[in-house]
């Protein structure tokens, strides 16, 4: 298992996101009836969250992967992106749901949101897990929301520090480590 001296307090347990996931899921399904939206998924943070969030989905969906990473030397999110691995299908006149783990600055996701809008989808909407309290650099529209946490460096499900504590289920607050190196 990932080393568990860094791990500080609990912030979302495990069962509290599942609950949440369902919530989305439902809401999803609701909002796209009829439709046949697709879901792309941010590489590598959203992966977890996703997998679980498709499968509270009841009408028929794709899925799709981006990701993309900081220009080297950039520590903490720069908003200076490189698109590392685009996604495998045309999104062109196709209902997207973007599906995020977590907004710190938000630049991340706006630089997404701009690329992926000038492949003229039908519409584009947000579903991010976490979003960090107060710490947007501009205002983020998010259209499905799981839960604002405080402005701390957390890991687990999904979220890493380093490539590790991803396969944790539940996310922690990590203590003792500088907040560098953030991707
Ligand atoms: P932003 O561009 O500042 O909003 O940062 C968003 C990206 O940075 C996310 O896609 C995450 O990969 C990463 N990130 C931001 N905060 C954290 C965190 O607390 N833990 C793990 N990754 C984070
Ligand atoms: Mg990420």
């Amino acid at each position: 298992m990932p080393d568990s001296k860094y791990l500080g307090r609990e912030i979302v347990a495990y069962r509290q996101i599942q609950e949440k996931i369902r919530e989305l899921g439902n809401l999803i399904s609701l909002d796209y009836s009829g439709k046949n939206p697709v879901i792309i998924g941010v590489l590598k943070g959203a992966f977890v969250f996703m997998s679980d969030l498709i499968k509270h989905i009841s009408i028929d969906v794709s899925v799709d992967f981006i990701s993309i990473c900081s220009y080297a030397g950039a520590s903490k999110s720069s908003g200076v992106l490189r698109l590392l691995k685009d996604l495998d299908f045309d999104i062109l006149g196709q209902d997207v749901i973007l599906v995020e783990d977590i907004i710190d600055s938000g630049l991340t996701i706006s630089y997404l949101k701009k690329n992926l809008l000038l492949r003229k989808p039908k519409s584009l909407a947000l579903c991010v897990l976490l979003v960090k309290d107060g710490t947007q650099k501009l205002p983020i529209e998010i259209d499905y929301c799981g839960f604002v946490i405080p402005s701390k460096f957390v890991v687990g499900y999904g979220l890493d520090y380093n490539e590790s504590y991803r396969n944790l289920t539940s996310i922690y607050e990590l203590r003792d480590k500088k907040e560098s190196d953030v991707g």
